[in-house]
C-alpha cells in the first residue's frame, strides 16, 4: 500500500512538463544488432583512432546495463536512471524540479558538498538545517524550514563527511510529512549495516535513492551513478538528460563489473575489516579526542590540532581530508580506508604526530 501519493507532475517546473526531448539517431532507429548499414549518425565509418571499436554512439538508455543491475538491486529497469556519476542526477534534479530564484531546497550540514554547489549553479536558494549533536536528522527543525516553495530535501545516509547512517524512521517521517521530494543519497550504503531505501520506493512515490559505482564497485574513474525512483520520475530524467550521457566504455565496463558481484563483496569485506582495525588503533591514540561511528569507507576523527596534523602527514606523503572548517566537524580529519599496507603506513606516521 502506498504511504505517499504526491502529484509529481505538479512538482515539475512548468516548461519541463511540456518539453520534447532531443531525438537522437539511436532513438529513431534502435536496433543496432542487424546487418544494416548505418549512415544516420554522422559517425566515422573507418573505426577509432586507437584501433578500438568506439566509433559508434552508445545506447542512450543503457538497456543492457540496467537489465543486469535490476536483479542485483531488486528493482525493475523502469525505476533506474544512470548518470555520469551520481553528481549528474543531483544536477538534473534541480533542472527538473526547482525554479531558480523562486523555489528552494533543504540540505542538512555537515553533508556532501555537491548539493549546495548544484543549487548555486542553478541559482536556487539553499536552506540549511544542521544535523543534531548525535548527527541524526532534526525532523522538527527541517519541517519548520519548509514552505510552499520547498521542492527537495537532501538526506545523505551514510553521511559524508561524518560517516554514520541517520535514523531510517526519521527519513520516513520526512517522506510522509513533506509534499516534495526526499533524496536519500546512499553512495556509501555497501559499507553500512543499514538496509537500502530502494525497498521503500513502492511505498513512497516522493522518494529518490542515489547510489554510485564510485565506492564499493571501485569505478570512480569511469563515472557511473545510479538513481532509483518511480517510472514517472525516471521518464522525466530520460527526457532532459544529454542524449548519450553514459559512454560506451563505461557501459561495457559496468556490464563486466556486474558479473563480478563476488569480487565487490570480497573488497567490501576486506575494507570493513580494515575499518575495524583502524578504529581500534585510533582509539588507542590519546590525541584522538573523538572518533565517529562509521557506516562508510572512511572514518571521521576529532583531534587537537587538525591543520597541523594534516600538514605534517602531507609532508610524509600521506594525504587525508582536513574537514576542520566544516560545521560540527571542528578539528575534524577524515581518513579514507586504504589497503592494509597503506593503513599501516598511515598509522605508523599518524601515531608519531601526537
Ligand atoms: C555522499 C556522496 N554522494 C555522491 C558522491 C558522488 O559520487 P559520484 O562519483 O557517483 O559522482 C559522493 C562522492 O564522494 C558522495 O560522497
Amino acid at each position: 500500500m502506498n504511504k505517499t501519493n504526491i502529484d509529481i507532475q505538479s512538482l515539475l517546473r512548468e516548461h519541463i512538463r511540456s518539453m520534447t526531448p532531443y531525438s537522437s539517431a539511436r532513438d529513431e532507429f534502435e536496433d543496432v544488432s542487424t546487418e544494416n548499414i548505418f549512415l544516420d549518425a554522422n559517425e566515422n565509418p573507418f573505426g577509432t583512432a586507437t584501433g578500438e571499436p568506439y566509433n559508434r554512439y552508445p545506447d542512450p538508455y543503457q538497456r543492457a546495463v540496467k537489465a543486469k543491475l535490476s536483479p542485483i538491486k531488486n528493482i525493475p529497469t523502469d525505476h533506474i536512471f544512470l548518470g555520469n556519476g551520481s553528481d549528474e542526477p543531483i544536477d538534473l534534479l534541480f533542472r527538473a524540479f526547482v525554479e531558480p530564484q523562486k523555489e528552494n531546497v533543504i540540505i542538512l550540514p555537515p553533508t556532501y558538498g555537491m548539493y549546495k554547489v548544484s543549487a548555486d549553479l542553478n541559482n536556487v536558494e539553499v536552506r540549511e538545517v544542521a544535523l543534531t549533536a548525535e548527527l541524526d536528522l532534526d525532523v522538527e527543525g527541517i519541517l519548520s524550514k519548509v514552505d510552499e516553495h520547498t521542492k527537495i530535501i537532501f538526506v545523505c545516509s551514510p553521511n559524508n563527511p561524518t560517516g554514520g547512517a541517520v535514523s531510517s524512521d526519521k527519513i520516513e517521517q520526512l517522506l510522509t510529512s513533506f509534499d516534495g521530494l526526499v533524496i536519500v543519497d546512499e553512495a556509501y550504503i555497501d559499507f553500512s549495516s543499514q538496509p537500502s531505501f530502494i525497498s521503500k520506493l513502492s511505498s513512497y512515490n516522493n522518494l529518490i535513492v542515489l547510489q554510485t559505482f564510485s565506492k564499493a564497485w571501485g569505478m570512480a574513474g569511469l563515472r557511473l551513478g545510479m538513481m532509483f525512483a518511480s517510472p514517472e520520475i525516471i521518464k522525466v530524467f530520460n527526457t532532459i538528460k544529454p542524449p548519450y550521457n553514459i559512454n560506451q566504455l563505461t557501459q561495457e565496463k559496468a556490464l563486466e563489473a556486474l558479473d563480478n558481484v563476488d569480487k565487490v563483496e570480497e573488497m567490501v569485506r576486506k575494507l570493513l575489516a580494515e575499518r575495524t582495525r583502524l578504529e581500534e588503533e585510533l582509539d588507542k591514540m590519546p590525541f584522538v579526542k573523538n572518533r565517529y561511528p562509521s557506516d562508510a569507507n572512511f572514518i571521521l576523527i576529532q583531534v587537537e590540532a587538525a591543520d597541523k596534523m594534516y600538514n605534517e602527514l602531507v609532508e610524509k606523503g600521506i594525504v587525508i581530508r582536513n574537514r576542520s572548517k566544516v560545521l560540527l566537524c571542528d578539528q575534524g580529519l577524515r581518513i579514507s580506508i586504504g589497503t592494509e599496507e597503506e593503513n599501516n603506513k598511515f598509522l605508523a606516521e599518524f601515531s608519531q604526530l601526537g
